[in-house]
């Protein structure tokens, strides 16, 4: 019997975030509505995938005489057992001109995974999973966008009582909704970025706030949006070891975002805001809606004092003006963008649509060239120092 070595994704812990896929410089990885899967004729063993995955799932690698294919992968509810019995969990190296070839091809096609900050706080992951959560209480459900409006996005704040759940600014937890799929099977846990600072929602207590936009026939967010106060939730994570906030006074952090990917920027501005120092970093708020109704934490933000943050609002729908996306507001601010990305204290994190990704770079790359800079040389750059975040779905 030939014993191999496979790359298989863990169903339990797998978040459906799509990073593997994206990281994949061979396109081994794929998915269907149920699972990710890894093609065995395909896999390198390059392991290109394993650093950006946020939970882990990734990290498998099974002695077996007989691959699985793609077809019996998209059907499992758990990994199988080893065909072999216990084996090593890491799999053979490749030979390091391989390695290197690989590492080039993925940084040509999707750019190479990105480190945290240099100087963010070490985060803990994967304390909890869908199989293992721990039991959160709803402290709180408020609508926080305009009560007519289409966008309906919520604050809920999750009280963990006395179980440990220590997480950082930019990190995401998972939700387990209640029930059974179509299927029968338990749900898939749901991901929501953490839009509270470390030290909780409110300071000292052991509480965590999420943004949670409805999605129409959504399981999971009408399950979030539903909660009552009070209510018992299942909760994995935390998860994410990149997107995470310099702790760094003198960072200069530029965010940009539309929506609830506002949330992750709510806690980095909190962050600064109760910081027992003084920050000499500027923190620049970019933020994307249709209308001034629709746009999560409006009154609060307004209400944040203007030597701690600059805010730039972008509406797209507001009756009478010219539509302005996240990205018009980049090229208005130019100047000011073209000085704080001369320094490498500079971190630059977007979070939101998809779309807004290849608008937002083109402001970049405009703003530059108006400047004297070289975008198509900084970016890079500034991602391998950790200091430029892209989270869009
Ligand atoms: P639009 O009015 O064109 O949809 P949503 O409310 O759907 O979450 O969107 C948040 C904001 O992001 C809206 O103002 C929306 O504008 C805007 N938006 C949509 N597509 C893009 C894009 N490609 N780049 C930047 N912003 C976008």
């Amino acid at each position: 019997m030939e014993l191999r070595r496979q790359h298989l994704i863990d169903p339990v812990v797998c978040i459906r975030c799509n990073t593997c896929q994206e990281a994949c410089p061979v396109d081994a990885i794929t998915h269907d509505a149920n699972n990710y899967v890894v093609s065995f004729e395909k896999c390198t063993g390059c392991r290109t995938c394993v650093s950006p995955c946020p939970t882990g799932a990734i990290d498998n690698w099974l002695l077996v005489d007989n691959p699985w294919n793609i077809e019996a992968q998209f059907g499992w509810d758990e990994l199988p057992v080893e065909q072999s019995g216990p084996g090593e969990s890491e799999p053979a190296p490749l030979p390091p001109e391989e390695v290197s070839d690989l590492l080039a091809a993925a940084t040509a096609t999707t750019g190479p995974s990105v480190p945290a900050p240099a100087n963010a706080s070490k985060p803990y992951v994967n304390l909890y999973s869908r199989e293992k959560p721990v039991l959160a209480r709803v402290a709180g459900n408020m609508r926080i966008t305009g009560e007519n409006t289409e966008s309906d996005i919520h604050h809920v704040v999750l009280d963990f009582g006395s179980n440990a759940f220590p997480f950082l600014e930019g990190q995401s937890i998972g939700i387990v909704p209640p029930g059974v799929d179509a299927k029968g099977r338990a749900h898939n846990i749901r991901l929501y970025s953490i839009a509270s600072p470390r030290e909780g929602e409110r300071t000292g207590f052991n509480n965590l706030a999420l943004t949670v936009k409805r999605v129409p026939g959504g399981t999971g967010s009408n399950y979030v949006c539903d909660l009552k106060k009070g209510d018992e939730v299942r909760v994995a994570g935390p998860f994410g070891q990149s997107f995470l906030m310099p702790d760094d006074p003198e960072a200069n952090i530029v965010m940009i975002c539309t929506g609830t990917g506002s949330a992750p920027f709510r806690a980095f501005t909190e962050r600064r805001r109760r910081g027992t120092h003084e920050s000499s970093g500027k923190l620049m708020l970019f933020f994307g809606a249709r209308t001034p109704e629709e746009l999560p934490y409006f009154g609060p933000l307004m209400k944040l004092p203007k030597a701690l943050i600059d805010v730039n609002l972008a509406f797209s729908r507001v009756d009478g003006q010219p539509k302005q996306y996240v990205q018009d507001k980049l090229r208005q601010r130019s100047d000011d963008l073209a000085a704080l990305l001369g320094s490498a204290k500079t971190h630059i994190y977007i979070c939101g649509l998809k779309g807004m990704e290849q608008g937002c770079d083109e402001a970049f790359a405009d703003l530059c060239r108006l400047h004297g800079l070289d975008w198509a040389e900084l970016r890079p750059l500034m991602r391998k120092d950790g200091r430029y975040h892209v989270e869009t779905y």
